[in-house]
Formats: structure tokens, C-alpha cells, sequence
């Protein structure tokens, strides 16, 4: 009986579940290592129905490099007649029929490469928005679900010598569905595509697959190496690294699984912050290995209601960023041009710190944050109520998401704060979905904090002082607690919390006034959103909401609120610039934009921008008794 089963399994199974591979994991340090950019023109064709994609019989179905044979089937498409678009990029600013567009397009690409013995390839996705079906060659090589996080697959045995002799086809869908994360509901531009850089990338056999440096000084400076080598030679391999400018050299020799750590004493270090972002050439070489890139060096704690950088505490005098270019019609950032100015738009306003919202951004925006001296919060878009907390799927796939984060940017010096949700339900499964995800980010890296944007409760100024009579309330009878007791922040080493006193529900930008910020967590506290829309160019009265006096007025006065908080450690207003939103449908004011950026969708500044780089600047040089704000 069990035979015959298993027969029927046999010949069941390929057919009706076809099994992909997953994704290899990523290779650390794509930038220094031999590269080919599949960047540029790809051919595409829209699919809407998704058919070609859940089709069984796949081969009949997806786009290929078949043409359509005498006798031979029904080809209904042709890639040499198809439209193309450039990758990196999402497809909505690149065809006017997209710009709505949720669904399947497939993307084309030809390519020649010629892998040298005694090297391997990986095909490596800096991102892809959302699910990427990824096929070299007519062969189907995995699929990868996620849209803000590296994926890459070995194809050291796929590729073709000779020129143009590879067809590379990826269908990306974006439809959003409930179990995914993000859910259904998000207020951002759902950009779909290959919205990162593609590669393929030639290693050694036996190569430096990942490394983790990590720098501490509880008992002197102390720079530990894990180097983790994969290959046929990967065991008992010397393993070499060096920081000339440290004069460090060390060397140690992996075990049978290819690891090596190593653990070195630098001399006169100067640590990296936001104020001197010192960073240091690191390399490790193995066999014919090596990979080198800068690094920074530094501690963060926090201690009481303190954020410590280097042990000293600090102010996060931050602000809220999207991955979206400055563009007068909206697309995804992509270029190292795009980042770089949405990052020194940032600086301008006298920051130091940057939130990330609300998914992991490009790597070359954390590396951007190392050079600046930017401290960062990183997030998974674990975002709102919508998310399935009860379902072990979308559980797995956060868990990947927070891995995939950590491990890409777990050298990254300025990054400080990893953040596993934003605005999410106080109920039971959304807890222990939160808890499994800040454990899990807690065992991939203990050197970091974690955070989580949460919601508070606004409570009458009486009941929170209890039988004692209000004493809130004899300071100011308009006086309105705002508490932040959330479970989870029990598991966080730092709270944060987004407000919106003043515009949602009571648009009155004085209202925040009234406002005392409680919690019953010992912990620093991050203001992680606040501010108002306001349209660039509409002038008028502080009072009147869409005017940019309104909006600079709310901030002015949410910051004078926050930095008389006694355990209030960090602002981040909501956000740095005008973005596309769904969500945003008033005809004068919006137009499908969410108008809280400090300055427009192309970069112009609002009055508010000058408001908060006047704080952020008395804030560098009073905190933590800074001056309240600016004269009325
Ligand atoms: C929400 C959310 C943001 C959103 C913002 C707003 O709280 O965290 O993603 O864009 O507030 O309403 O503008």
C-alpha cells in the first residue's frame, strides 16, 4: 500500500506543485566584487491576468525566446516587438498605461557571460517590487517574495558563452494581497518592477560569501571578524584581515563548515558619529578571494531614559524619508544621484539621524548614511492593523524580511535601531508576531536597538492622576495626556510614537499645547512621526490648514512639547518630502500626493523646513536644554 502511494506521489507531485528552488542567500559586499550590470533597457509585456504565472503548464504559456513555428503552437508575443523600460525602475513612471497598474509585467533581458574556470555566478536582485518569478535561459530558477529586500541565485551552470546568448525573463507582480507585507492598505505609491539594480556576479569556486565586523569596548577596543566561506576548499582555509590605517593585520583559519572569526586590539581608533563619520578600509581575503569596503566603528546602548552613541547620550534630531526620487510625477529613487539628494536635503536641515520609512531602503542609502554621518532607523513594513498576525505564512515571510534586512546592513555603522512595525493593533497575535520577529532580530544582531513606531491613547488629565485629583489638569484644564502603554513597548529598548495631534481629529495646530506625553516604560522616547500637510506655495494664515504657516506652526510647537518631555530622546518629523499616495484624493491640495514633505515633490522648501533646521540647530548646540522655538 505505502509503495503504491508513494508511486502516486511520485508522479503527482512535479505537475501539481511545481517545486522552485529559493533564493541563494545574498552575497555580502556586491560593490567590490566583479560585476556585470544587467542594468538598462529590458523588453516587457504586460500580463494582467497573471495567467502565464499560475499556469501549470508553464512552458506553453511564458514569454520565452520561441517563435511560433510552422505547425508549432500558438505564440502569441514576441520580445523583439516588445516595449522596453529601464531597470532599475519601477513601471509606473515609465509608461503612462501603468502609472495605476497592479498585476504581473513580465521583463526581458539579453545578456553575454562568460563564467572563467575556477569561478561561480550568482544573478543578483537589489529588490524587486513585490513577487519576482525569475526564469535564465527558459528554465525556472525560483521565486522571491518581498519587495525591498537582495535575492540572488547561483547560475554558475545556466549561463550561455557568447554575446546575447542568455534571456533573462522576471515577471514581477505588485498585487496586493492580505497575507503579504505590506497588507492591502499602505499610504504610499504602490511602485511595481525591478526597482533596484540587477547583477550578475563572478566569485571564486571557494569565496567570501558574508562577513560580520563588529566593534566593542566594554574591556578596550575590540574589533570582532566572522568570515563565512562557501566552496568546495571553504574548510581549513586561511582567512586574512586587515585595517591598514589601524596597522591591524590577523588571520585565522576557518572550520569544515568555512567559518573563521577573529578577534583584534586597534590601537588610536577614532570612532565613527554623526559629527565625524570616520570610517576605515576593511578587507578580508581568502584563497583567491577578496573584498574590501569602508567602515565605521561605534557603540550604541541605552541606559535609563538615554540613547547612548559612543556612551554619550544623544538627541535623534531626525527626519522620515521614503525611497522616492525628487520628480514632479513620482518614482521610485533609484540612482545614486536620487539618494544622495534626498540624503543631503535631509542634512540640510542640521540632522543626524534619518528614519527609513517604512521598509528597508537601498543599500546604497545605508552606505550613503555611513558617509554622511546620518544615524539610522531601519524598518520591515510590518505596517497597520490589516496584517495577518494569525497567519504562519505572513509570519514567515516578516521573519525572512527582518533576516534579509539585518543581514544585508549588519556592518553598516550608522545604522542604529532596527524597527519591526509601525502603527500596528494592541492585540494578542500582533504581539507574539512582534515578539518572535524582535527576537529573531535580537539573535542576528544583540550590538543593535529595536523600536517600533507605536500608537498612544489619548486619556483624560483626571483619570490618568487618579484619586489624587488631576494634577495635570490644575497646570492647564485643556491639559491632554497622551500615553504610550502598549505591550510591546515592554520588548523595546527604545518607544517611539506617531502623532497627529493638531491635524487628524482636532486640526488645530495649538491643540498640541495641551499635550503631556506619559508611559509607564522607563525607556528614551522617539517622536517617529508628526506634522501636517501643507501645499508649497499656499500662503496664508497659521490657522488655515493646506498653508504652509499652518504646518510650520504644528511643528514649532510639537517640538517645543517634545524636548521639555523629560524622557523624550528624538524627533523625526513626518516626512522630508512631498510623496505619492493612493490615498490622497483632495483636488486642490493633494492630487494623489500626501503633502506633509518639508519640501515638495521636486525639492522646493516650505516654510517648515526652515523652522525645523532652526531647531535642529539650537538642539546641536543646547541640547539638552535648548531654547524653546521660534518667536510667534
Ligand atoms: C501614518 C503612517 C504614515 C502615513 C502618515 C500620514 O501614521 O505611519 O505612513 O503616511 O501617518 O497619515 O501621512
Amino acid at each position: 500500500m505505502r509503495t503504491a502511494l508513494l508511486l502516486l506521489l511520485a508522479t503527482v507531485v512535479p505537475w501539481a506543485l511545481p517545486l522552485v528552488a529559493q533564493p541563494a542567500a545574498p552575497l555580502a559586499n556586491l560593490y567590490d566584487r566583479t560585476r556585470l550590470s544587467l542594468n538598462g533597457e529590458w523588453a516587457y509585456i504586460v500580463e494582467p491576468f497573471g495567467r502565464a504565472i499560475d499556469n501549470r503548464n508553464i512552458r506553453r504559456d511564458f514569454p520565452a525566446d520561441q517563435q511560433a513555428q510552422p505547425g508549432g503552437p500558438l505564440i502569441e508575443y514576441d520580445w523583439e516587438a516588445s516595449p522596453t523600460l529601464q531597470v532599475p525602475g519601477d513601471w509606473n513612471h515609465q509608461d503612462p498605461t501603468l502609472w495605476h497598474y497592479e498585476g504581473a509585467v513580465w521583463h526581458r533581458k539579453r545578456f553575454g557571460a562568460e563564467v572563467p574556470d575556477g569561478m561561480r555566478a550568482f544573478l543578483c536582485f537589489e529588490a524587486a517590487n513585490y513577487i519576482a518569478h525569475v526564469f535564465l535561459n527558459n528554465e525556472k530558477l525560483g521565486v522571491h517574495e518581498g519587495g525591498f529586500t537582495p535575492f540572488a541565485f547561483e547560475v554558475t551552470d545556466h549561463l550561455r558563452a557568447g554575446a546575447d546568448a542568455n534571456s533573462l525573463v522576471v515577471a514581477v507582480d505588485n498585487t496586493r494581497r492580505a497575507h503579504q507585507i505590506p497588507s492591502k492598505r499602505f499610504d504610499w505609491w504602490n511602485y511595481g518592477g525591478l526597482t533596484r539594480p540587477v547583477w550578475i556576479v563572478l566569485v571564486p569556486d571557494t569565496h567570501i560569501h558574508d562577513y560580520t565586523v563588529r566593534f566593542d569596548d566594554t574591556d578596550g577596543d575590540v574589533i570582532t571578524a566572522e568570515v563565512v566561506l562557501d566552496g568546495p576548499d571553504r574548510g581549513e582555509q586561511p582567512v586574512t584581515l586587515r585595517i591598514p590605517e589601524l596597522n591591524v593585520e590577523a588571520t585565522a583559519t576557518t572550520g569544515l563548515t568555512g567559518v573563521a572569526t577573529m578577534q583584534v586590539r586597534p590601537e588610536g581608533l577614532t570612532r565613527w558619529s554623526p559629527e565625524d563619520p570616520q570610517r576605515y578600509t576593511v578587507s578580508i581575503e581568502a584563497g583567491a578571494d577578496r573584498v574590501e569596503e569602508p567602515m565605521g566603528f561605534r557603540t550604541v546602548a541605552v541606559r535609563g531614559t538615554d540613547i547612548l552613541v559612543n556612551g554619550e547620550p544623544v538627541f535623534l534630531r531626525g527626519i522620515s524619508i521614503h525611497e522616492e526620487a525628487f520628480d514632479a510625477q513620482g518614482r521610485r529613487a533609484t540612482s545614486p544621484e536620487d539618494l544622495r539628494a534626498l540624503m543631503e536635503t535631509a542634512k540640510g536641515l542640521n540632522t543626524n539621524f534619518v528614519r527609513l520609512a517604512h521598509y528597508p531602503h537601498s543599500e546604497q542609502m545605508t552606505r550613503l548614511a555611513d558617509s554622511l554621518g546620518l544615524l539610522v532607523w531601519s524598518e520591515v513594513p510590518i505596517y497597520w492593523e490589516d496584517i495577518t498576525y494569525n497567519n504562519p505564512q505572513t509570519l514567515g515571510l516578516a521573519r525572512a524580511m527582518v533576516e534579509a534586512m539585518v543581514e544585508r546592513d549588519k556592518n553598516r555603522a550608522s545604522i542604529i535601531i532596527w524597527s519591526v512595525a509601525n502603527e500596528t493593533p494592541i492585540e494578542e497575535h500582533r504581539l507574539t508576531f512582534l515578539r518572535t520577529l524582535i527576537q529573531d532580530v535580537r539573535t542576528l544582531d544583540p550590538t543593535r536597538l529595536v523600536s517600533a513606531a507605536l500608537k498612544s491613547t489619548s486619556v483624560d488629565a483626571a483619570a490618568a492622576d487618579g484619586a489624587g485629583g488631576s494634577v495635570a489638569a490644575a497646570v492647564d484644564p485643556n491639559r491632554r495626556i497622551q500615553l504610550v502603554d502598549d505591550p510591546l513597548g515592554a520588548y523595546l529598548d527604545v518607544l517611539a510614537v506617531n502623532t497627529y495631534v493638531g491635524w487628524y481629529g482636532t486640526a488645530y495646530p495649538d491643540a498640541i499645547q495641551h499635550v503631556e506625553w506619559r508611559t509607564p516604560f522607563d525607556k528614551p522616547m522617539v517622536l517617529s512621526e508628526f506634522g501636517a500637510g501643507a501645499l508649497h506655495g499656499h500662503r496664508g494664515d497659521k490657522m488655515e490648514m493646506w498653508t504652509e504657516e499652518f504646518q510650520a506652526y504644528l511643528l514649532d510647537e510639537t517640538m517645543k512639547v517634545a524636548v521639555e518631555t523629560p524622557f523624550m530622546r528624538g524627533t523625526a518629523p513626518w516626512l522630508l518630502k512631498d510623496f505619492r499616495s493612493p490615498r490622497r484624493w483632495h483636488g486642490r491640495f493633494q492630487q494623489f500626493w500626501n503633502r506633509k514633505g518639508l519640501v515638495s515633490e521636486t525639492g522646493a522648501q516650505k516654510l517648515a523646513y526652515d523652522t525645523m533646521a532652526d531647531w535642529y540647530r539650537r538642539l546641536a548646540d543646547q541640547w539638552p536644554s535648548p531654547t524653546t522655538g521660534s518667536d510667534d
